[in-house]
């Protein structure tokens, strides 16, 4: 059986493989352009950049619900996100990686649901869901993606560390100060634009979601101003590390069922 796997690269991350074929996918929330395509051995490889290969997308009109549409349509399993973070714990530094294992959603205005009209999923195991649905959140990220992602890094000799709260807000502004301390307070650790609702919206499609997080700047507050140029800056000096992390991930096997995502 051929195995499909998905990759969505944040700031910071445009490409994966050379030789990826482009395909568009119709889905009924809107087309996707430009998932790109690679087979190796048993594998199918997909890869998106979430921003598009120019970063012209701002979080808050990311079409969170095409692009996972997308990924059911063309039967992946597992999709792998990276996400360009700001740490709100002052002993997590820029240039920390970080696998969350929690997140609390302060997103406003983002579909964030397949179930909020007529839609149905059918399965490869003959199940459907459709009408209300009521999923399980205690643990929403992936545990083999997540424990995966953890252990290539510190092979790598990398900082990182396993579980985080990564607040989602809606962008595309950055905090101001008082909000941080505010997330600080509900238990944040990271403050991001993009991991939701695209970690939801894939356990609603039974596909597993994990996300590797980067942290390139303190949050608003904890440093003297947040600009996007140093995220992009922290995110080109690890380019290299992420993406061998990624196609080392790629190459574990996520075939045996010792998760609960998909229930
Ligand atoms: N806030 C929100 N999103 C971010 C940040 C931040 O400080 N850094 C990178 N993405």
């Amino acid at each position: 059986m051929v195995e499909k796997i998905a990759v969505i690269g944040g700031s910071g991350v445009y490409d994966l493989f050379d030789d990826m074929s482009a395909i568009d996918v119709d889905t009924p929330y809107g087309d996707v352009k430009g998932i790109e395509m690679v087979r190796l051995e048993d594998t199918e490889i997909y890869f998106l950049s979430r921003h598009g290969s120019t970063h012209s997308v701002p979080p808050h009109k990311v079409n969170y619900r095409a692009n996972i549409y997308a990924f059911f349509k063309l039967g992946v399993e597992s999709i792998f996100s990276t996400n360009a973070v700001g740490s709100i714990s002052p002993k997590i530094k820029p240039g920390h990686f970080v696998i969350p294992d929690q997140f609390i959603d302060m997103t406003k205005n983002r579909a964030s649901t397949f179930f909020d009209g007529d839609t149905t999923l059918e399965f490869g195991d003959g199940t459907i869901r459709k009408g209300v649905v009521h999923l399980d959140y205690t643990s929403p990220y992936c545990p083999r993606i997540r424990d995966t992602f953890v252990s290539l890094l510190k092979s790598e000799k990398k900082k990182v560390y396993d579980g985080g709260v990564y607040v989602c807000t809606e962008g595309p502004r950055f905090e101001s100060s008082a909000e941080i301390v505010m997330y600080q307070k509900i238990g944040g650790t990271l403050v991001g634009m993009t991991t939701l609702p695209e970690a939801t919206l894939a356990r609603e499609a039974k596909i597993c979601y994990a996300t590797l997080c980067l942290v390139t700047n303190y949050g608003a507050g904890m440093q003297e101003t947040v600009s996007h140029e140093e995220v992009v800056e922290v995110f080109r000096e690890n380019i290299n590390v992420i993406q061998r992390v990624l196609k080392n991930t790629i190459t574990h096997s996520f075939k045996e069922p010792l998760c609960n995502c998909k229930k």
